[in-house]
């Protein structure tokens, strides 16, 4: 991956298509905003504490080609120990926050757990595995054919997602265009609903590589599903890159997207920048953070459009 400051981020190209293929979705955009202003408001206030544990329930959607492509079970479960690590700011790194920063740590209560049971009520492990012809997926065709995105989809050599209001759908597979994974925010369509990951930038063992190996894209583009934006505010190629706003009061404006892993304290638009947070463009041993601003958006994300999931019986095993 280079770290140019125009490079494309295929959660943003996913919300510009939408934008203009899909009837109804801007003006849901909104809707969806406002909705969580309303809730955001009070989540910020003293009702924050009382905010419950909610685990969604995951399911991963192994679409492969080569064999190297079916990650193992165990490279799987790495992720989702990285997602529930990183989500409740349990992870390792957390310590490495700048003492600037430490103030504004977020620690959620959002967890992630492998769905149970699945859509027709049979017993699951959370894992489909489907061997496709396809050698690699587009989010790189979407302008060119529409709005198509076949790796969600059994008619064209990817993997129908499993009712979106009571799972997190992942598809895993061979993403071309430089990608590593890319994300719907809440509002879209329910049958494209989820994130995609690149097979070798998910979890941290087995086909993990370099410097993408740490698990963070799928919490990076899981902070986008639960309504987050770039760190940057997406201003990159306006006249002024310090205009842009990710709609979170306690992350500093910030000029540019991070690559490589930058040394603290470097500043931009009149501020350090926190380039160590989860969703900027850092590696992912530079980024080990939300912060408390951006856990309130997601957690009215999940009381608002993305409530569903939380009275889900995915994770509910059938009996018998
Ligand atoms: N959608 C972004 C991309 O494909 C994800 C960046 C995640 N960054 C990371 N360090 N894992 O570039
Ligand atoms: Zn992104
Ligand atoms: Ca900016």
């Amino acid at each position: 991956m280079n770290n140019s400051h125009h490079r494309t981020c295929g959660c943003i190209i996913q919300d510009q298509i939408l934008m203009e293929m899909v009837e109804g979705y801007r003006e849901r955009r909104i809707e969806v905003e406002q909705a969580c202003r309303i809730i955001e408001s009070d989540l910020g206030g003293t009702a924050r504490g009382a905010f419950v544990t909610v685990t969604i329930p995951v399911v991963v959607h192994v679409v492969y080609n080569a064999a190297v492509e079916n990650i193992s079970d165990e490279q799987i479960a790495s992720q989702i120990r990285i997602l529930n690590e990183d989500f409740s700011a349990t992870n390792p790194d957390i310590s490495d926050v700048p003492n600037f920063f430490k103030s504004l740590i977020g620690k959620s209560s959002i967890q992630f757990k492998l769905a149970k049971r699945a859509p027709d009520g049979s017993s699951t492990n959370g894992i489909t595995r489907t061997q496709t012809t396809r050698s690699s997926f587009p989010p790189d065709e979407f302008l060119a054919t529409g709005f198509i995105e076949p790796v969600k989809f059994d008619s064209s050599g990817g993997k129908d997602a499993w009712p979106s209001d009571k799972y997190l759908n992942m598809w895993v597979c061979n993403l071309r265009g430089g990608l590593l994974g890319y994300a719907q925010f809440p509002g879209g369509p329910a049958e494209t609903d989820g994130v995609v990951m690149d097979y070798q930038y998910f979890g941290d063992i087995g086909t993990a590589t370099p410097p993408f190996d740490k698990g963070r894209t799928a919490t990076h583009e899981v902070g986008h599903y639960l309504n987050l934006r770039h760190i940057w505010g997406d201003d990159q190629n306006s006249a002024d890159p310090c205009s842009g706003s990710d709609l979170v009061n306690d992350t500093p404006n910030q000029e540019y997207p991070s690559g490589g892993i930058p040394t603290h304290p470097r500043r931009s638009c009149g501020s350090p920048d926190m380039f160590m947070n989860y969703m900027d463009y850092t590696d992912d041993a530079g980024m080990f953070m939300f912060s408390k601003g951006q856990v309130v958006r997601m957690q009215a994300a999940l009381e608002g459009p993305r409530a569903s999931l939380t009275t889900s019986d995915g994770l509910t095993a059938p009996c018998g």
